[in-house]
């Protein structure tokens, strides 16, 4: 990773997210972490880490990790040894479901004669949320990492920390507690104590209406309506209006479309088609706010092709193809033994930062360009049909989201075309 962060700083990254860092068993590729104050091996050790954010540091790109509160390994040794850190019952109490499996979220552990819950795999029982010594827990490990320089964390189920205490029945009694509040006021508050104050970005997996609370506390909410959209300027407009309407002054939109859990937007939203991807990327970068994007986006790469037997993940479909390795070079050569099959190498780093009409190049241009108008206001603007166009202060920016010709502003927009004036 050191070693490709000069091509991140040609780019004009800000910040990585990685995804998580932590030792763990893998079953949910480190979503189910056993100690959250050390390296995966696999990865490195902390003094590896420490020497990524100094030379990340040096080049102005901030070094952001992804952390797990909602649940632990059953590997951690915290499973064993504090059991009150989990949720238990001496029966299955609701109806609860777990994300993976389909079936109940309680599974009966043997040691302690008590069912526990788990809001994904059985090996990833959830921490509970209600006891002071977990919060205790997470603001050391905040205060650990942020002590090493880390600038920002995304939290992974952010909406789902704290359950009802009584466990009535009723998914929406698992998560989506506005106790959970709390906590991130208290997380921003430990932030707040070091300068610059780390950014904390929720995964809010929640309708857009229910995401709003979230901004009280967290600087970025993840807007899962948007990534789930069609690529249709009707639809997107309308998320992106909600947005601007309702987000509070203090905080930015975010916006994505893609991540390790959704299939690529170049798949997704283009079908493969590099223009359509160009499209959703100028959406990206030029909407008001943040923008993430998800390794390979920048070079419109498609879900990957797994083989049956290459399958790693537990989830059903699985993210495999969404998960393959960037190439950077049409051989691949770099890549040794990866976890998953390097899928198509026709779209790589080497090949587009060599040519200056690439998608690459054309991400690139738009990261320099917005810096030119960043925090101008957003401003939904007259256009045909499929054509979105908008303001940002006093510049225009149109796409047109269709596959024909569109005349707009005096001008013809070509398909997918999209245009700064
Ligand atoms: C989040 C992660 C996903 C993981 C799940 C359980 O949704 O993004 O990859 O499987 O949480 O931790």
């Amino acid at each position: 990773m050191i070693s490709k962060l000069d091509h991140l700083a040609w780019l004009g990254v800000d910040a990585i997210w990685l995804s998580p860092t932590f030792p763990s068993p893998n079953v949910d590729w480190g979503y189910d972490v056993s100690n959250y104050l050390e390296v995966h091996p696999d990865f490195g050790t902390l003094a590896d880490l420490d020497a990524l954010i100094a030379a990340a540091r040096a080049r102005e790109i901030e070094v952001w990790l992804d952390l797990v509160p909602n649940h632990t390994s059953d590997r951690h040794p915290w499973f064993t040894d504090r059991p009150e850190y989990y949720i238990w019952s001496d029966r299955i109490p609701n109806d609860w479901r777990s994300v993976f499996t389909g079936g109940t979220a309680w599974q009966y552990d043997a040691r302690r004669h008590r069912y526990y819950l788990h809001q994904f795999t059985p090996r990833q029982p959830d921490l509970d949320w209600w006891n002071p010594d977990v919060r205790a827990e997470f603001e050391h490990i905040l205060r650990f990492w942020f002590e090493r320089g880390i600038a920002g964390f995304r939290i992974d189920v952010a909406h789902g920390l704290i359950k009802d205490a009584e466990l009535r029945d009723g998914e929406r009694f698992m998560r989506e507690q506005p106790e959970s509040h709390e906590i991130f006021r208290q997380w921003q508050s430990i932030a707040q104590e070091y300068d610059p104050k780390p950014t904390l970005m929720g995964e809010t997996y929640v309708p857009l209406v229910r995401t709003f609370p979230f901004y009280a506390h967290l600087d970025l909410v993840q807007n899962f309506d948007f990534v789930r959209s069609r690529l249709d300027a009707a639809a997107l407009r309308s998320i992106v209006e909600r947005v601007e309407a309702k987000i509070p002054a203090k905080r930015d939109p975010l916006w994505f479309g893609s991540n390790h859990d959704h299939s690529r937007l170049a798949t997704r939203w283009a079908r493969g088609d590099e223009r359509r991807a160009r499209a959703a990327l100028f959406l990206l970068l030029t909407l008001r706010g943040s923008a993430i994007i998800y390794q390979g986006d920048e070079l419109a790469l498609t879900d990957g092709e797994v083989p049956a037997d290459r399958i790693t993940d537990i989830a059903e479909p699985p993210r495999d193809p969404e998960r393959t390795p960037l190439p950077w070079t049409r051989s691949g050569e770099e890549w040794q033994a990866p976890w998953l099959p390097l899928a198509d190498t026709t779209r790589n780093v080497e090949e587009q930062r060599a040519d200056p009409g690439s998608t690459l190049n054309y991400v690139r241009d738009l990261v320099a360009r917005r810096r030119s108008f960043a925090g101008a206001p957003y401003r939904s603007l007259p256009s045909p049909r499929g054509v979105w166009a908008y303001a940002r202060g006093d510049v225009t920016c149109a796409v047109n989201l269709t596959g024909k010709r569109v005349r707009h502003g005096g001008r013809v927009l070509e398909p997918w075309d999209a245009v700064i004036d």
